[in-house]
């Protein structure tokens, strides 16, 4: 089966979800795509949305159709060329009508045996083993068929395992997208040994289409993406409790939170990214993590104390941040949670102090946000870093510390295969996690 008849008639489970519905709109757009390509006039494209409430799904459909119609909108030369019927439509009118044409292709359901008859199905459901298998062999029995492929987004799941507990006989890879989808380039690809080689050509000519960076990582729980940030989070984790043996502990998680985003130049900092990607769901990737690394504990009693006093993090329906080991006013910081007394303390009454005590920065500090894109990126950094490693003050030390933890992690996913090299997780942390260098690096060594 060629590529086409392969994506053709695909599925997404877990549709209406923070990945799924991502997944749905490229995979709409690229149906779209190839649909106008005279070469392919009179296939059918379908993509079948899955998902466990209809009301999400509608949601799913509105999304779908905004995005779309931007981005028709903003291409519309170039539609206007492809598409005889466009021709005449100014930007708006062709937005609309592409946008149209992205949701025509998709079907919604809440039965997962719609999708018992795709040649491709992606996997966005709860990062929840027990349930992706059920529903592989949910659908397995339902297509009664065995030719369907199965790319999975699981974030932390072995997918060999996922193949065995399901039976699937090698019909299956690791298609890892980052959050959001539609605007994160990086996707990591996750083979096993029983993988089908012809899954491998599918999941890069389809990447190559949606304009995706392909990484690849092999088959052990976390990948490299949750490989390196599990571990870089448990780091700062740690150093707050051991911080906090001397001072409160929302103190010690502010100062290990402003090491890690302004001293290490990193767009947020470690506990701003907990709360961003939900301390509930670190909480459980790690636990599925675990059992996989007999050598390490992947498991933190801090977010223990956290989730169990219902603090979670993660966002709410509008895509605003919702308050986890920090409180948030407009996407910003306002105070830090005492889990001693079950509130959250106002920066304003111990931020001052915090930074008197991590000490100042050296006037060559660059900042993230203008030094990501710069040209010069390479040698702004290396001076901030040689300048910061001449002082001598709190927070340069744990500076150093951020960062040699940070690079051994990444030279351990390359010792233990994981990672083919270390360039390859440098490119996760730069695409992925948006860091303005990698983690391998000679800063502060
Ligand atoms: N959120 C992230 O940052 C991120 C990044 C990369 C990968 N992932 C992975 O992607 C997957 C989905 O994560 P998410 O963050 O989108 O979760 P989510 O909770 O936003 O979405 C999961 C969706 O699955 C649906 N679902 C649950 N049970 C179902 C069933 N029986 N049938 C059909 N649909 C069902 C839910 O209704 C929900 O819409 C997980 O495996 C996760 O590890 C997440």
């Amino acid at each position: 089966m060629d590529y086409i008849s392969r994506i053709q008639r695909a599925a997404v489970l877990g549709a209406a979800g923070k990945m799924g519905s991502g997944i749905t709109l490229l995979m709409a757009q690229e149906m779209t795509e190839r649909s106008l390509d005279p070469v392919y006039s009179g296939r059918e494209f379908k993509l079948m949305a899955i998902d466990i409430s209809d009301e999400a799904l509608q949601g799913l459909l509105r999304y779908v159709h905004k995005q779309s119609a931007r981005k028709g909108a903003k291409m519309a030369a170039q539609y206007r060329s492809r598409c005889l019927q466009w021709a005449d439509l100014d930007d708006e009118g062709l937005g609309q009508a592409y946008a149209d044409r992205v949701l025509s292709v998709i079907r919604t359901s809440t039965s997962i045996s719609e999708a018992g008859n795709a040649g491709l199905v992606f996997e966005a459901v709860s990062e929840n083993p027990d349930l992706k298998v059920k529903l592989f062999r949910e659908l397995e029995e339902a297509g009664g068929q065995q030719d369907v492929w199965y790319f999975t987004n699981t974030s932390s799941v072995p997918i060999h395992l996922l193949d065995e507990r399901a039976g699937l006989g090698g019909r299956i890879l690791g298609f890892h997208f980052y959050n959001p989808p539609a605007v994160q380039r990086l996707v990591e690809l996750i083979l096993t040994s029983s993988t089908l080689p012809e899954l491998r050509e599918v999941a890069l000519e389809l990447a190559r289409n949606m304009g995706k960076i392909i990484v690849p990582a092999n088959d052990h729980a976390g990948f490299i993406g949750n490989g390196h940030f599990m571990r870089d989070a448990l780091f700062g984790l740690a150093e707050a409790q051991r911080l906090a043996k001397g001072m409160p502990l929302h103190e010690a998680v502010y100062m290990v939170n402003t090491v890690s985003a302004k001293f290490l130049v990193r767009p947020m900092g470690i506990f701003q990214l907990i709360d961003y990607v939900g301390i509930d769901v670190v909480r459980f990737i790690l636990a599925v993590m675990d059992p996989y690394y007999p050598n390490e504990t992947l498991h933190s009693a801090l977010l223990d104390r956290l989730f169990e006093a219902g603090v979670k993090g993660g966002q709410h329906h509008d895509g605003s941040q919702k308050d986890g080991f920090l409180k948030y006013e407009e996407g910003r910081p306002t105070a830090v949670y005492d889990p001693d007394n079950g509130s959250y303390v106002e920066l304003s009454t111990f931020k001052a102090g915090c930074e008197a005590r991590l000490g100042g920065l050296p006037a060559s500090i660059p900042a993230w946000k203008d030094v990501v894109k710069d040209p010069e990126k390479e040698a702004k950094l290396a001076a901030y870093f040689q300048d910061l490693g001449a002082l001598d003050t709190e927070g340069a030390a744990l500076a150093r510390a951020y960062v040699k933890r940070s690079r051994d992690i990444g030279q351990q996913l390359v010792a233990d295969g994981i990672a083919l090299n270390e360039k390859d997780v440098n490119t996760v942390l730069l695409t992925g996690f948006f860091h303005a260098y990698g983690p391998i690096n000679l800063y502060l060594a």
